[in-house]
This record gives C-alpha cells, structure tokens and sequence, in this order.
C-alpha cells in the first residue's frame, strides 16, 4: 500500500526531521570527473512550476541517490498560495503524502514586487495537467524557520540545497543565520544565462531576474554552488519523440510528465513556432542525481542588481579576467540523451 493511499491512517508529519550526515562531494572538480554520493540529503526549494514538478518527481524517482527530507516553496512562477498547494500535489502523485513535509516560505522577493510566470506556466501554475485537491495540509511553521533550525541540527556540509526558483527562502535564511552556512554541503541550483540570453528580459533568467537581491546574497555566501543556467537547459530540449517514452510509462507520474511536457512544447510553439521546449529544472536535479553526465567550469558569477536594462542578469567571469575569485560551478554541457534515459528510468520507479 502506498503512503497516499493510507494516508487517513497514519499522523501527518510534524516538525523538521533531523538530517544525518551525508558525503562531500568534490565542487572544485569538473563535474565529469565527480563520483554521485549515494543517499545525499537533499531539501528542494521551489515555485511549482510545470518544470519543478517534473525535476521534483526526478528526485523522488532516485530515492537509492537522493534522500529528499522537505519541499520548501517560495513565490516564483505564480503565488505562493499556489506553489505550496502544487508542491502538496506533486507529493501525493509520487506516492508521498505524508513522507515529505512541504513548508510555505516567502511570499515575496527581498525588495522587488512579485512578478511570475503564469503566462508560461499556466494559471494554477501547473498547466496541462488535471489538480485533485492536495490530500494533506502543509506542515507547520515557516519555510525559513525549517531550513534554520534542520540545518543547525544537521553534521556540518551535511545538506544538499536544491534551488528550483527565486532564491528568497535561501537567502532569507543565510541572513537571519550566517551559521547555517557551514551545515550545507552545496546549493545546486537552476538559474541564471550567460551564453544564452534571458528569458524574461534579454539580459536575464526569470529566477534570478525575480529576486537579484536574494541571489547576490546567495552567491557571494561562500557556500559551494553549482548553476545549471539556460546555457543547458537549451542544449537538452523537450521533443515530441522525447515525451513518447513517457507517456508510454502507463504510469500516473509518466503520464503527468508526459502531459506537463507537452504543454511546455504546445506553449513553445504557439509563441515561437518551434515543437520544442528548453529543459529548466530537471536539470537541477538530474545533475544531483548523477553529475557525470554535466560538464562546466568553475568561474566567479556576480549578479546585476541595478542596472536599468541588465536587472538579474548573471555576469559570469568564464576567462578570469576579472581576477575575482571563482564562487560557482557553471554547467554549459549536458549529455541530453543520458539525460532523457536517466529522467525516464528515474520516473519509473514512481506510482
Ligand atoms: C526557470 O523559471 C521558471 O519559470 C522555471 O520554473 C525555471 O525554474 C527558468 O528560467
Ligand atoms: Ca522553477
């Protein structure tokens, strides 16, 4: 029996759970060169979102990799009243009603007003799809307080960020406690352009364009950060013969993800007549679950937070010139096929 259907018979969740201490994994080294960590404690920050869910699906699909212990949800792609409730959703798709805590974090950025995406991502945020009214409440207490107080009880560089949307819980909770920094492994997160431009200004990404404040404060943290841009996103696109081997999951997440994708394209090609859709998030998780199919270069990344054409955009230094001290791993190669075969057998192993 799965934990959502046995849900009326067990208590729901309550409180942070302590975190055991998890394996470093190497963020001076290329990626290709680095050997996956069994069972990486994990905690996905997110704005579901139709390309969080299926990046949150991915990591729960890797529960022999990835032991994600809470979904913390932010304001991004649309309101927080709605990230939260998609984040309960997609828990009860996988089978995890009440095995994974969902938080409600920050309903706004740091010092800008909201902007989303739902124009993207549809009204409910997860357009494409059918939403069933999540089967359990959120756990109590905010986003913010939870990742403080499960890092302060966690090993140090135990724990594993993974950033899905606009960095406002995350850097909300390295200003109120500089301390947690030592408790984080690595903050792996999907953000940001360089060889590629922006996608919500020509100059930026949407999750950094949204909250610059929270991403500067995020990246010149001093913890180890890994960035999966839209550099990559772009060189692993969704395809129709890509969601094919999905939908024929038979199954109710591969049918979810078959469907989410589909919107994602159908969204594509009405706005640029291409039948194909930039691979965001998954990204973020595939590289957690196993990093040798990514290749990137260490490099500074500073954050533009004034500029009046250029707010949010991500000023990678990829040849040293700056002679500022590198702070990121900056992803810019993707084998996409092994991403697409580890996605799908990943997403297997799910209800
Ligand atoms: C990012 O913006 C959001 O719309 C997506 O969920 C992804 O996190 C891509 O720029
Ligand atoms: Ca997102």
């Amino acid at each position: 029996m799965s934990d959502t259907d046995d849900f009326p018979r067990r208590a729901f969740l309550k409180g942070s759970l302590a975190l055991a201490a998890g394996a470093l994994l190497p963020t001076t080294a290329w990626a290709s060169t680095m050997n996956p960590t069994p069972r990486r404690p994990v905690i996905i920050d997110t704005d579901p979102g139709q390309d969080d869910a299926i990046a949150i699906l991915f990591a729960l699909g890797a529960s022999d990799r990835l032991d994600v212990r809470a979904l913390t949800a932010v304001a991004g792609n649309v309101p927080l009243d709605l990230t939260e409730r998609n984040a309960r959703i997609i828990r009860d798709w996988a089978g995890r009603t009440t095995t994974l805590p969902v938080y409600a974090g920050c309903p706004r950025p740091l010092v800008r007003e909201l902007v989303t995406a739902a124009n993207v991502h549809g009204k409910t945020g997860l357009e494409g799809v059918t939403l069933h009214e999540p089967l359990a409440p959120l756990a109590p207490g905010h986003a913010v307080n939870y990742l403080i107080e499960t890092l302060r009880a966690a090993a140090p560089h135990s724990v594993t960020i993974c950033s899905l949307g606009p960095l406002t819980n995350l850097a909300t909770a390295l200003t109120e406690a500089p301390d947690i920094r030592d408790h984080l492994s690595e903050i792996v997160l999907m953000g940001g352009a360089f060889f590629e431009r922006g996608n919500i200004t020509p100059a930026a990404e949407f999750n950094v364009y949204v909250d610059p404040q929270a991403a500067q404060i995020v990246f010149s943290s001093g913890v180890p950060i890994v960035v999966l841009p839209r550099d990559v996103a772009v060189k692993a696109p969704i395809t129709p013969a890509r969601i094919a081997p999905f939908r024929t999951l038979g199954t109710r997440c591969g049918t979810v993800v078959a469907d989410i994708m589909t919107a994602e394209v159908a969204y594509q090609k009405g706005r640029h007549g291409v039948e194909e859709a930039p691979m965001y998030d998954p990204t973020a998780t595939g590289y957690l679950i196993d990093p040798t199919l990514f290749k990137g270069r260490q490099v500074n990344v500073e954050i533009e937070t004034t500029g009046e054409w250029t707010l949010g955009e991500t000023v990678v230094d990829w040849t040293g010139h700056s002679g500022r001290a590198p702070n990121a791993l900056w992803i810019n190669e993707v084998d996409a096929d092994g991403f697409y075969a580890a996605l799908r057998a990943n997403i297997a192993n799910l209800p």
